[in-house]
C-alpha cells in the first residue's frame, strides 16, 4: 500500500480526483495519509475532512525565517512517512532538503504542456492567458517528478487539450483541469503504486 501524503494551497479539485479515483478503483493499492496546505482557508481542507482525513496548515507566513519554517514544513511531511508526496496545486517552494530526502518521491501536476508555459511565474491562470496570449492551438498538463528547478523535473505523464476560439482563461483552465488534469495526476499515482514508474539518466520510464 503506497502512502500518500497530499500538499494543496487552494480549491483542491486535484485532490477530490484522487480521492474519488480511490474510491471507484481507478486508483489500487494506495490511500491518502493526510493533507498538508499553507493556506488556513484552502477548501482542500474541507475535502479532507469530508474524507476523514488528517489536514493541518502549516504556513511559512507563521515563522520568523524561512529556514525555521523549512525545518517545520519537514517535520510536518516526515511524521506522515509518506512513499509519496503529490503537489497538487501547492505554491510553496519545496525546501532543498525536502527534495533530496524524497527524490523521486515527489509529484506535482502542472497546467501546460512542458516545456511550455512553465518555469518561475507560470502558475494558476497566468498559464492559460500566456497560451492564449501566444495563440497555441494545443495545450495540456504535465504530471512529472520534483527535482531542484521550477518545473524541470522527469516528466511522468501529459495529456493535450484542444484550444477553441472562444476560450477565455478561466474556460480553458477549466477544461485543461477536467480533460487532462484530474485524469492524469491518479493515473500518475496508480502508476507509482504498482512499481511501473523508474527514473533513469533523468528521464521517467513508465512500464505499462
Ligand atoms: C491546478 O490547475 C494545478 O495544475 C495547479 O494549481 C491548480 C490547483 O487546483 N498547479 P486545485 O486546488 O487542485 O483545484
Amino acid at each position: 500500500m503506497l502512502n500518500v501524503l497530499v500538499l494543496v494551497s487552494g480549491g483542491g479539485t486535484n485532490l477530490q480526483a484522487i480521492l474519488d479515483s480511490i474510491t471507484d478503483g481507478r486508483i489500487t493499492d494506495a490511500q491518502v495519509v493526510g493533507v498538508i496546505s499553507n493556506n488556513p482557508k484552502a477548501y482542500a481542507l474541507e475535502r479532507a475532512k469530508a474524507a476523514g482525513i488528517p489536514g493541518q496548515c502549516i504556513s511559512p507566513k507563521n515563522f520568523g525565517t524561512r529556514e525555521e519554517f523549512n525545518a517545520e514544513f519537514l517535520k510536518a511531511v516526515q511524521s506522515y512517512e509518506p512513499d509519496l508526496i503529490v503537489l497538487a496545486g501547492f505554491l510553496v517552494v519545496i525546501p532543498p532538503e525536502m527534495i533530496a530526502e524524497y527524490r523521486n518521491r515527489i509529484i506535482n501536476i502542472h497546467p501546460s504542456l512542458i516545456p511550455s508555459f512553465c518555469g518561475t511565474g507560470y502558475y494558476g491562470l497566468k498559464v492559460h492567458e500566456a497560451a492564449l496570449d501566444r495563440g497555441v492551438k494545443v495545450v495540456g498538463a504535465t504530471v512529472h517528478f520534483v527535482d531542484e528547478g521550477t518545473d524541470t523535473g522527469p516528466i511522468i505523464l501529459q495529456r493535450a487539450v484542444e484550444v477553441q476560439a472562444k476560450d477565455t482563461p478561466e474556460i480553458l483552465q477549466k477544461r485543461v483541469m477536467e480533460q487532462a488534469e484530474w485524469k492524469i495526476l491518479p493515473k500518475a499515482i496508480d502508476l507509482i503504486a504498482h512499481g511501473k514508474v523508474c527514473v533513469t539518466d533523468g528521464r521517467a520510464i513508465i512500464e505499462e
